[in-house]
C-alpha cells in the first residue's frame, strides 16, 4: 500500500468494527489488488480508497437493523440507501481531512454513492469497485458467514449464490474469479460437508 492509501486507511479502519466489515473489507481490498493486475488502466487512486471507504456508514447504522438491509430478501430497502449515504459523508470528510486530489475525491464519492443500489457502471473504476464488493461472498469465511445468517442450509445457499455470477459481475475477470472461489467452496462443500 502506497503512503496515499495507507493514510485513507488509517482513517477507514477506524469505521470497519461494524456488521463483518472488519473481515469484508481487507478481503474486498486484496481482491481490488488482484483485480488492477488484469485491468492496469484503471486508477488505483480512485479504486484503492474507494474500496477501503465504500462500507464506513454501516457504522452509523444499528447493528440490530444492519440484517434487514442486503441479502437475498432485502426487508428495507431504505436502510441499504442509508449505509451508501453515510458512506459518502464519512468518505468525504476523511478524504478531506487527508488533502486528497479533489477531482478523485469527486470520482470515488461518486462509487461509493450507488456502489450497492446502482445497477450500471459508471467507469471501470466503478465496476472494479463493485466486483471486489461481491467476491468475498465466494470466499469459505464469506459462504459460511451469509449462510447461516440468511437462515439458509449451505447446500441451498451455496446453490443460490452460484447462479448470481453473471448477474453480479461486471468485469470478465471479477466472473473468472468468482467461479473459481465457487469450485472450491463446492468442492469442500461435496468432499466435507462444510467449507
Ligand atoms: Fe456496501
Ligand atoms: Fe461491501
Amino acid at each position: 500500500m502506497n503512503e496515499k492509501h495507507y493514510t485513507v486507511y488509517l482513517h477507514a479502519r477506524e469505521f470497519w468494527n461494524s456488521r463483518f466489515n472488519d473481515i469484508h473489507v481487507p478481503l474486498a481490498y486484496l481482491h481490488a489488488r488482484e483485480l488492477l493486475l488484469s485491468y492496469p488502466t484503471a486508477d488505483a487512486d480512485v479504486l484503492i480508497p474507494a474500496i477501503l471507504l465504500h462500507d464506513v456508514g454501516w457504522k452509523s447504522i444499528p447493528e440490530e437493523d444492519q440484517g434487514r438491509a442486503y441479502g437475498p430478501t432485502v426487508e428495507d430497502e431504505s436502510l441499504r440507501r442509508l449505509h451508501e449515504i453515510e458512506s459518502v459523508r464519512i468518505a468525504t470528510e476523511i478524504l478531506s481531512a487527508v488533502n486528497y486530489d479533489p477531482r478523485k475525491l469527486e470520482k470515488i464519492v461518486h462509487i461509493i454513492d450507488g456502489h450497492d443500489t446502482r445497477t450500471e457502471s459508471l467507469s471501470q473504476e466503478d465496476s472494479l469497485v463493485k466486483d471486489a464488493d461481491k467476491l468475498w461472498r465466494f470466499t469459505p469465511v464469506g459462504v459460511d458467514y451469509h449462510h447461516i445468517q440468511f437462515g439458509k442450509p449451505l447446500a441451498e445457499y451455496v446453490a443460490w449464490l452460484g447462479q448470481q455470477i453473471d448477474r453480479w459481475f461486471f468485469t470478465e475477470r471479477g466472473k473468472q474469479m468468482a467461479r473459481r472461489a465457487m469450485a472450491e467452496v463446492q468442492r469442500a462443500v461435496s468432499e466435507v460437508g462444510h467449507v
